[in-house]
């Protein structure tokens, strides 16, 4: 069982990046909770991050046949692309959405996500932890179907 954990945009800036909405810790700190959680469950991890909508997508392509569930934070993309909405759905690998912030108490075009309606399910606003979360509930559910 292999989960993979998509980082978006502007993410690789966490820790520095408008700490009022993103908290103080860095992308390493996040992956690494991440990883620690996913060995201790005897699950693999993978994560990827990039600025790029092209090599976003390309990595939902191939993660098509060898990843069982996705963990993505779509960052600014959430509310533009199309194109991702499209290759998720194309791989039809169940995933999880994440926001750091609380995208519904902020401003109006961060309420709509392309995403969500095809998502398991959202966490917004939970920072960090939110990512923590959502593995809790991959491991649930993947190890239930092992
Ligand atoms: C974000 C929220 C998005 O609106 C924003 O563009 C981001 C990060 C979040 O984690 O809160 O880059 O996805």
């Amino acid at each position: 069982k292999h989960i993979l954990v998509l980082h978006g945009p502007n993410l690789n800036m966490l820790g520095v990046r408008e700490p009022k909405h993103y908290g103080s810790d860095t992308l390493a700190d996040i992956n690494a909770q991440l990883y620690q959680r996913a060995k201790s469950a005897y699950i693999s991890l993978s994560d990827f991050q990039t600025n790029s909508e092209a090599a976003l997508i390309d990595r939902i392509h191939e993660a098509h046949g060898n990843i069982d569930f996705i963990i993505i934070n779509p960052a600014a993309f959430t509310h533009t692309s199309v194109a991702l909405r499209d290759a998720l759905s194309a791989v039809a690998i169940p995933y999880i959405e994440i926001h750091l912030s609380n995208v519904f108490a902020r401003e109006p075009f961060r309420h709509h996500s392309y995403l969500s309606d095809l998502a398991v399910g959202v966490i917004s606003g939970l920072g960090s932890q939110g990512y923590l979360l959502a593995l809790e509930y991959a491991i649930n559910q993947l190890t239930i179907k092992a």
